[in-house]
């Protein structure tokens, strides 16, 4: 165990004991005292698609690494950078056929909201707010906080924030009490409307297909994105899928708008498309947006020394190689439906009030009462205190909250390597469930 307050660390909690973590294979952890943990949330969260210790990906890496690592990107281009553009391209919807690579999610959403800007300008348009959702998180620059509507995270830096603008999300479990999930599709158009005449300011808009970290994998009402597309269409406003956690086949669809209909025009992709193996984030175009800048002839008005690099997509090429081989898009689907049902049966249990999410992306909002949906104390930490319990389980689970006004209420996130079998779900699901009970009988 290391104490932090000694470090050197610049850390999140000078107050608690971490073991050091040695290594990793599959889906399991390692500690160097020798302790074994399952990996159920893809390691905060959602990023070992392929789980731990892959050597295949680290050759890739290391072959790569031994040939070219970086380029100057102003004379020369690359051929494993071409392939793997044409490879994401591929696995994208139809008509996504150009990508752009970076180092993670952040920098994903930044430049898909720097294209989406540039798109504005070159149809004549002088407009410069992003229209975004309150409970979602995009990342931890100051622009992305800004569009993101994580309270928790967002707060302290609003003095740096040029106020970009939100809507409400899609979250029925609370939020369309007591209506049809109709009328409730109906009142948040009716917001988007009201938002969009109110702000012609606003020149796209972002959204997560399924809400990760903020709302516990959150999922839409089935025509909410077909209505948000066709109402942006109208605007003339793109519509950016922030696909950081849902892309690559963890919703057990290549995407996660394939499960919506494919309404989008850039989508920013990280974390699954290395599975954390390298540093990688991209953004895929629709054909729309990248025919009307290159008509424009200006470049991408971007760049960064990361951006486009032959080792990150050496590394990312690996990756997708292994997804498609080992069909684990369908894997997630399979036994992400198989976890799920498990994780229904905890219901059972009173302070289990949903289970959400699509394939291996799925979401249990705690209660203090299932009929009332009454929240906890937040001064409690029920979910935190599960984490913390699930941990001595041999469980790495992620707590989070943010259901209730986007900084109260208790869930988690589980988005264990899209590899999972099922015996590894009743691994996760058994020790989940002595972790939640050990919890709850201390507050009864
Ligand atoms: C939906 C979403 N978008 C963007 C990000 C930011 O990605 P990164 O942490 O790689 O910068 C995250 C990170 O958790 C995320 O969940």
């Amino acid at each position: 165990m290391q104490h932090l307050i000694n470090s050197q660390l610049i850390c999140a909690d000078y107050h608690k004991d971490y073991p050091m973590i040695e290594r990793g294979k599959g889906i399991y952890l390692y500690d160097k005292a020798g302790n074994e943990y399952i990996d159920a949330c893809g390691c905060t969260a959602a990023v070992t698609h392929l789980g731990h210790g892959l050597d295949c990906i680290s050759e890739a890496l290391y072959e790569q690494s031994k040939k070219l690592a970086v380029h100057p990107t102003h004379l020369f281009y690359n051929e494993a950078l071409e392939k793997y553009l044409a490879s994401i391209c591929a696995f994208a919807p139809e008509g996504f056929n150009h990508a752009w690579t970076i180092s993670g999610g952040t920098e994903a959403v930044e430049n898909a909201i720097k294209l989406a800007f540039q798109y504005q300008k070159v149809k004549g348009y002088k407009r410069h707010k992003v229209l975004a959702r309150w409970g979602s998180y995009h990342g931890n620059s100051i622009t992305v906080l800004d569009v993101g509507g994580l309270k928790a995270r967002r707060d302290y830096y609003t003095d740096l924030m040029v106020d970009h603008l939100h809507v409400s999300p899609c979250y029925t479990y609370r939020n369309a009490e007591g209506m049809s999930e109709e009328a409730y599709e109906d009142m948040l158009i009716q917001e988007l409307e009201n938002t969009l005449a109110a702000h012609p300011e606003i020149f796209c808009f972002l959204a997560e297909p399924i809400v990760g970290a903020a709302l516990g994998a959150a999922t839409p009402t089935p025509n909410y994105f077909k209505r948000i597309k066709a109402i942006c269409d109208a605007h003339d406003i793109l519509l950016i899928a922030d696909e950081v956690m849902t892309g690559f086949g963890r919703t057990g669809t290549n995407f996660g708008i394939n499960l919506y209909g494919d309404y989008a025009d850039i989508l920013c992709c990280a974390k699954g498309i290395s599975s954390g193996y390298f540093p990688l984030g991209a953004i895929i175009v629709h054909d729309r947006v990248y025919d009307a800048i290159r008509a424009s002839g200006q470049p991408f008005y971007s760049g960064q020394t990361y951006a486009c690099i032959p080792l990150a997509a050496a590394v990312g090429q690996a990756n997708l190689d292994y997804i498609q081989q080992h069909n684990l898009v369908d894997n997630a689907r399979e036994v992400g439906g198989y976890l799920k049902s498990k994780l229904e049966g905890l219901k059972a249990l009173s302070c289990v009030g949903d289970v959400r999410g699509e394939g291996l992306f799925l979401g249990i909002e705690f209660v203090q009462n299932q009929a009332t949906k009454a929240i906890f104390d937040p001064n409690v930490f029920f979910s935190k205190k599960v984490e913390a319990q699930a941990f001595k389980e041999g469980l790495v689970s992620y707590a989070c909250r943010g259901t209730v006004e986007y900084s109260k209420g208790d869930h988690m996130l589980f988005a264990p390597p899209i590899t999972l079998s099922h015996e590894e779900a009743d691994l996760i699901v058994d020790k989940l469930q002595t972790a939640i009970k050990k919890v709850y009988s201390k507050l009864q």
